[in-house]
């Protein structure tokens, strides 16, 4: 019988905490489609793997052994939607670890032309390839087609892992992934220590209480917070860390706010969260760019726009959702700036001025994306204990 995506339509609308067991296998990821599925238990593995393939590729010996982990894999980048970072770093993460890979990125180039299904297409994918990582501007249809494995793994049939790398404006969990892993780097704070070493206790002198790591910390988004998805997916994962605070700022339109599911999800997990309409706000008469430790940026998301979208968009004053010199001097010296990238070239939500500062982090992140993702692969190909024993033969404990 042919497939269409309206059948998965029953097991699409369970709530995701009943779901998430048939995406998981013997404790690891069997298939990443949302970012909830991304526990600390995970990110903490992850971000030590991501370390070491990172160590390991400083040399010539260490990238022919960390070539040699994956070479008998091959990888499908399925892109149906525009993509720089995710599409690159997952092909250059799959060249670290020796994957081969291939890639369909516009439809009208494959047989999808003549009606195959896109449900067909993805099972064919799976004939010749061992994972299928995939973006698409239709939210939900990585999950139909983690289902679809799913089916096809208990008639015994051939299956594979798929990877969600962006679907519609809902999901983007590796993207949460490599963003989690550049915060945790960043706060590890030992990147800058001088030879007098202790940044951290530098830093204490001024804000008291600061510690390592994610937990205890307030994060702050702006942008367009209702259709991005990294938003999203990053305030979803960082539910995981202890004594959190979100901040949103966001242009106020039904859109573009807070959605109220990822409001629900964190009411749910305990987390304090404070909703403004412009960087330059203040609670309790503090600015809230002095209070942030960790600060998220993002475009307006004009694809998804109808021309109603566009003209009370261009009625209203985006300036107060753009990062100035100015505000920068607001926000604390150690406060790292993140942006998903692309940036809008036109809107400039992040001058390139900013770039100098030693606090923008956005270009880091993105190459973050390639050894996060390429731990990804090792744990979800389950070599990770190969990874942990090249290191070893490497450069000991
Ligand atoms: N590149 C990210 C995404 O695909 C963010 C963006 O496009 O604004 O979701
Ligand atoms: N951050 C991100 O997903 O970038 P691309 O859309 O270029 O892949």
């Amino acid at each position: 019988m042919l497939l269409d995506l309206s059948d998965f339509l029953p097991r699409q609308s369970r709530p995701l905490r009943v779901k998430m067991d048939e995406f998981q296998r013997e404790g690891r990821l069997k298939h990443l489609i949302f970012a909830s599925q991304l526990e600390l238990e995970h990110l903490n593995r992850l971000q030590r793997l991501a370390d070491i393939i990172r160590q390991l590729s400083k040399t010539k010996k260490g990238s022919d052994a960390l070539r040699s982990l994956l070479s008998h894999k091959r990888a499908m980048l399925y892109f149906t939607q525009p993509s720089t970072r995710t599409f690159l770093s997952f092909m250059a993460a799959c060249q670290i670890l020796g994957l081969t890979c291939n890639e369909v990125r516009d439809p009208a180039t494959s047989s999808e032309m003549k009606r195959e299904s896109p449900l067909d297409s993805i099972r064919m994918f799976s004939s010749y390839f061992d994972v299928i990582i995939m973006r698409s501007p239709e939210a939900g249809f990585s999950e139909c087609c983690a289902y679809l494995m799913n089916d096809l793994e208990s008639q015994e049939k051939r299956s594979v892992p798929i990877i969600n790398a962006g679907s519609g404006s809902e999901e983007h969990p590796t993207q949460a992934l490599l963003d989690v892993y550049t915060i945790q780097r960043t706060f590890q704070f030992d990147s800058t220590a001088g030879t007098t070493g202790n940044r951290l206790a530098e830093l204490n002198k001024k804000y008291s209480g600061l510690t390592t790591g994610l937990s205890n910390k307030t994060y702050l988004f702006c942008g367009d917070l209702g259709r991005g998805r990294t938003v999203r997916s990053l305030a979803t994962t960082l539910t995981n860390y202890r004594n959190i605070r979100m901040f949103f700022v966001s242009p106020n339109h039904e859109k573009l706010r807070l959605d109220s599911a990822l409001r629900k999800r964190l009411e749910v997990a305990n987390v304090e969260f404070h909703e403004f309409d412009s960087l330059d706000a203040t609670l309790q008469g503090q600015d809230i760019l002095s209070l942030t430790d960790c600060l998220y940026m993002t475009r307006i998301q004009i694809e998804h726009n109808t021309s109603a979208d566009t003209a009370a968009l261009n009625e209203m004053d985006l300036s107060p959702f753009h990062l100035s010199p100015t505000r920068l001097e607001k926000l604390r010296e150690y406060a790292p700036i993140l942006h998903p990238f692309p940036r809008d070239s036109v809107v400039q939500e992040i001058p390139t001025i900013i770039d100098a500062d030693p606090r923008a982090m956005y270009f880091r992140q993105a190459r973050n994306g390639m050894w996060a993702r390429a731990a990804l692969l090792v744990h979800m190909f389950n070599v990770a204990d190969q990874l942990l024993f090249l290191h070893n033969d490497f450069y000991g404990n």
